[in-house]
């Protein structure tokens, strides 16, 4: 028999209460979080901190954004699961909603991004067979090396982080990897078995790795010579964190598939979404592929909420505008601390220099300066904001920043 769970109010307490009842996936900081709103959160003790990690872009409006909140308070007075056995008022209006905003023609609504990855695996593998005429369980998807998709077998069978994959196969098949932002690789990885080329636009776990200029627009033409289908993976990078609604805009390509999570739920419900061509998503009948929670009323005005923010341009705008304070920021500290950056609208992968500490221990001291962030690999860490961020906050975080480095 288990102790009685007891109620810990100090952040060394409830770290101790989780030790022994939680699964050890994560490391999280030291901190507890009671309280957030806009771009600050504070710990169960009172102090505050400026959010520079917006959960991985899940919080790209912010913590409890006003209208997101009204839209989801409004929804939960009056209903809140259907199931797909039954249609309800809320889903056809986010999927328009969404389709215009992508400037794509369907949704295939779901929860998290793990599974909008997967479902388009599905989608394309059975698009390869009944369109493309693929003989059956040959279809074949490339993706790119140091990719981060999720975490179902499947997704990690094709990651090439070892600890990600060791200890959890045997993966499925059908999975050729190849380098990412090489075009010739790619190239000779597809042939008439492929039905899909699956990358991110900006790779984020790796560290925010921005391609150079022309490698979306010729995997778009790779793939439409080949036939084969551009499955993008915006969950991280799109809806606004880029400076544009996706990141595929910075070269004007439209994928066949985009795949969204994370910001689509406005950080209050896990909302993904396969977003397709018609004739793609088309593939799919009745009973083929589901999810009990997959489009629920308050997902999809949620959902909609989030799509109404975005057809503003507003966060899109001020991604851009304030990437260049982010920019011009960091430009500052290379050579004093920071050996390098990438860096696109509010997004930036922050390489340390190794001597002054691991990407953790970055994160620690920062912790102490009252901002959150988290490292990726090694010694680099990542900034993401809330896009609602102002100026001088990020001037804020930047100049402790240098203080941690300095
Ligand atoms: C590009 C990308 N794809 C997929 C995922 C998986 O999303 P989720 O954690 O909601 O399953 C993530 C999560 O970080 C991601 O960054």
């Amino acid at each position: 028999m288990t102790a009685p769970a007891r109620t810990h109010t100090t952040t060394a307490g409830i770290i101790r209460a989780e030790e022994p009842v939680l699964a050890h996936n994560y490391h999280p900081l030291p901190v507890v979080l009671a309280h957030g709103e806009g771009t600050w959160v504070e710990d169960v003790e009172g102090r505050r901190y400026l959010d520079m990690l917006a959960g991985y872009s899940a919080l790209n409006f912010g913590h409890r954004h006003p209208a997101l909140i009204e839209a989801a308070h409004r929804q939960l007075d009056r209903l809140t699961l259907t199931s797909r056995a039954f249609h309800h008022d809320r889903l056809a209006a986010f999927a328009a909603s969404l389709a215009e905003l992508t400037g794509l023609d369907t949704v295939l609504p779901m929860n998290t991004g793990a599974e909008a990855v997967e479902s388009a695996v599905k989608v394309a593998r059975k698009w390869a067979y009944d369109v493309k005429g693929v003989p059956e369980d040959r279809a074949t998807i490339v993706v790119a090396a140091d990719n981060f998709h999720g975490r179902t077998t499947t997704i990690v069978g094709f990651s090439t982080d070892p600890v990600a994959r060791t200890g959890f196969g045997p993966f499925a098949p059908g999975f050729r990897v190849v380098p990412y932002n090489d075009l010739a690789a790619m190239e000779a990885a597809v042939d008439e078995t492929t039905a899909a080329v699956l990358i991110e636009p900006i790779q984020g776990e790796a560290g925010v790795i921005i391609p150079d200029e022309g490698y979306l627009t010729g995997v778009r033409e790779l793939t439409r010579r080949a036939g084969a289908l551009f499955l993008a993976d915006e969950i991280q990078s799109g809806l606004g964190r880029t400076g544009r609604t996706l990141a595929v805009e910075h070269e004007r390509v439209l994928p066949d598939v985009l795949l969204l999570g994370k910001a689509l739920g406005g950080g209050i419900v896990p909302v993904s979404a396969v977003v397709a061509r018609r004739e793609v998503l088309g593939v799919l009948h009745p009973g083929e592929h589901g999810s009990t929670f997959g489009g629920n009323p308050l997902a999809a005005a949620v959902g909609s909420a989030v799509v109404d923010l975005l057809a503003t341009g507003e966060f899109q705008r001020r991604a851009a505008e304030l990437g260049v304070v982010l920019r011009d920021g960091l430009t500052e500290l290379v050579g004093r601390g920071v050996t390098g950056f990438r860096a696109r609208g509010l997004w930036a992968g922050v390489d340390v220099d190794p001597a002054l500490g691991t990407g953790r221990e970055i994160g620690e001291r920062l912790l102490a300066e009252g901002v959150l962030v988290k490292d990726t690999h090694g010694s680099t860490i990542r900034l993401a904001p809330p896009l609602t961020i102002t100026a001088d906050e990020l001037r804020w975080a930047l100049a402790a920043l240098e203080r941690v480095l300095t």
